[in-house]
């Protein structure tokens, strides 16, 4: 067990959820023990996310998050289990027990930062050393000048095989450390290694507390690949990075600007926009959302201009929205990336241009009238189809009805001629939604598995109904009344981990004890922690929860039948259960 039992229950009740929580959302309203706030898990205008302080649970009526002080550091500061319990514990004046195990992993992780600061010194100085000579020349044609160089510790990876490798052994490092690290690749048959980075510009990858993680290495000139990246170790996960933000979330812009590429970024703050970032060579994440509106409450899109450049622009802009942050979205014309548009049209252009940036939707609508020819009638009708669904997206009325009338004039037409078929789209919009999310609940569309290969699900329908009886009863503990009614047994569970979990739950009920997150984590693997807390976290609506938790007990009856070929025995179950359930769609 990872963190004692006594701990968690100590750390859950010297914490106070209001307190917590209040750092982060404003509550107001009271009713009885609840406190109303706006969801900080999703974007809503009126507040529909409540505490509970009796229970010290929070719950979004909105979007159907919920779950204890844990499970909320854990969904709002983006960490895990462990981290959050850190956090926590920080916040009571408490310091969380170390096991063998995350001592071994912590000091791994500080040893893999050394080795990344000492590679990250070794290529810098080999920047201005005469193997850097290419380097530093491809410096000077992207016109990156000596001084952001040093700021950005940018370095010269010579062409060479082995010279970080022989250099890294010098200082005291293994080979399995660098390979590890991604610094280098063993050799054929095991032999010896070779420099994963070789005849680039290396950029080293500094996370907000300062620490080297990774490197991004750009070839020097035209070529493929372009860039090379480290890979995902104990200290550095590529999703939950950002280039540069180390830099940029101490900028006094007000913004943080995200561009798609390590050049522009260096360009940027060497042009004096101080407060750009950019992904890491991979597609942006809703974790990287995340981490940029813990550091602003401006974002701004500022991609290539190119077919690539606006399709991401629209696939990120859904995933910043969702933070609650204003997000606006800059349209560069033809002057390619924002290195280029510095270059072409001048610094002031480019301030100009992020001042007067158009907010998401209007961005949205222009790239949706480019789409359509607007002298036809039939262009202008195919245009309007498209806009008042985008229109019927907008929460906020008064924001709506700015954009209808835009949209009305663009389309000429009158703003009335419009608005009856929004709000009917608006209507229709409300009740796909609750649908989609009855419908998720049993099938989901995402990937469900857990983080771990060990506690892989064998059949995801059946663990997604299996984790719902989990949470309705952690949630809810008289909900395993239920169970028993329905004669469910443990072992009808498909998945060790969550019949461990359930076994847990059912213990601790017919002993009459209490059931939270921290007690039941205390008596789990930290891997299974972790991913119980990220189960608990997932969307529930409370209302009605009997019948949920007989839908789900069905769904794991109904899915064993299908995967299981049936015997005598099991048709007769089958006509049973049709029986007491038929007509019932599942
Ligand atoms: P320039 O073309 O010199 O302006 O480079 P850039 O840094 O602006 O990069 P670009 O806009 O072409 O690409 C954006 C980002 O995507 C880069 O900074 C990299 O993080 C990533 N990227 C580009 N090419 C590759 C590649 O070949 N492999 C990987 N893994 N990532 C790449
Ligand atoms: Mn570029």
């Amino acid at each position: 067990m990872a963190i004692p039992d006594a701990f968690l229950d100590e750390l859950v009740s010297r914490t106070d959820i209001a307190e917590l929580v209040g750092g982060y959302v404003r509550l107001s309203k009271k009713s009885g023990a609840n406190m109303f706030g706006i969801c900080p898990f999703h974007s809503e205008k009126t507040p529909s996310f409540s505490i509970n302080s009796e229970k010290q649970i929070y719950h979004c009526f909105g979007c159907g998050k919920g779950g204890g002080a844990i499970g909320f550091v854990m969904e709002i500061e983006n960490l895990p289990f462990r981290d959050a319990v850190e956090v926590l514990a920080r916040r009571a004046g408490m310091t969380v027990p170390e096991e063998a195990g995350q001592v071994e992993v912590a000091n791994r992780r500080r040893r893999l930062i050394e080795l990344n600061r000492d590679a990250a010194r070794h290529f810098h100085t080999m920047l201005s050393s005469s193997l850097g000579a290419s380097a530093r020349d491809y410096l000077v044609q992207r016109g990156i000048s000596k001084a952001s160089a040093t700021r950005f510790g940018l370095g010269a990876a010579p062409d060479n095989w082995t010279i970080l490798f022989d250099a890294m052994l010098k200082k005291g490092y293994k080979k399995a450390e660098l390979v590890e690290a991604g610094l280098c690749r063993p050799g054929r048959g095991g032999e010896g290694a070779y420099d994963f980075f070789r005849d680039r510009l290396i950029f080293p990858v500094i996370d907000v507390r300062g620490n080297v993680i990774a490197f991004s290495g750009r070839i020097l000139g035209d070529g493929e690949p372009k860039y090379l990246n480290s890979p995902d170790t104990v200290a550095f996960s590529k999703s939950r990075n950002m280039y540069a933000l180390n830099f940029a979330k101490n900028s006094k812009a007000g913004n943080l600007l995200l561009v798609e590429g390590n050049i522009d970024v260096v360009t940027l703050h060497q042009a004096g926009f101080d407060s750009a970032v950019a992904p890491l060579g991979t597609a942006f994440t809703e974790q990287q959302a995340r981490l940029m509106a813990t550091y602003t409450e401006n974002i701004i899109i500022a991609f290539d201009p190119d077919e690539a450049g606006k399709k991401a622009t629209l696939r990120v802009l859904p995933l910043l929205e969702a933070t609650g942050k204003n997000v606006k979205v800059v349209d560069l014309g033809a002057s390619g990336d924002p290195d280029d548009f510095i270059r072409k049209r001048g610094v002031d252009a480019f301030r100009a241009l992020l001042k007067h940036g158009e907010s998401q939707i209007d961005y949205r609508l222009i790239t949706i009238s480019k789409g359509h020819d607007m002298q036809t009638d039939e262009g202008r009708l195919s245009y309007l189809a498209k806009a008042t669904d985008l229109l019927a997206e907008i929460n906020s009325i008064p924001e709506r009805e700015i954009y209808t009338s835009k949209v009305a004039l663009a389309a000429g037409v009158s703003v009335d001629s419009i608005k009856n078929e929004i709000t009917r789209k608006v209507r229709t919009k409300s009740k796909a939604r609750a649908k989609t999310r009855e419908k998720e609940v049993m099938r989901p569309r995402v990937n469900i598995q857990p983080k771990g290969r060990e506690l892989r699900y064998e059949n995801e329908s059946s663990a997604v109904a299996e984790e719902g009886i989990i949470r309705c009863i952690m949630r809810d503990s008289t909900l395993i009344k239920v169970i028993s009614e329905k004669g469910f047994a443990h072992s009808e569970f498909t998945s060790k981990f969550l019949e461990k979990v359930y076994l847990i739950l059912e213990k601790r009920l017919s002993e009459d004890r209490e059931i939270n997150e921290a007690q039941v984590s205390s008596e789990l693997e930290p891997n299974e922690a972790s991913e119980f807390m990220r189960i608990m976290r997932k969307p529930e609506s409370l209302p009605d929860s009997d019948n949920r938790v007989r839908s789900y007990i069905e769904k794991i009856r109904t899915e064993k039948l299908r995967t299981h070929a049936p015997d005598t025995d099991t048709l007769l179950e089958i006509k049973r259960l049709k029986e007491t359930y038929g007509g019932h769609k599942g």
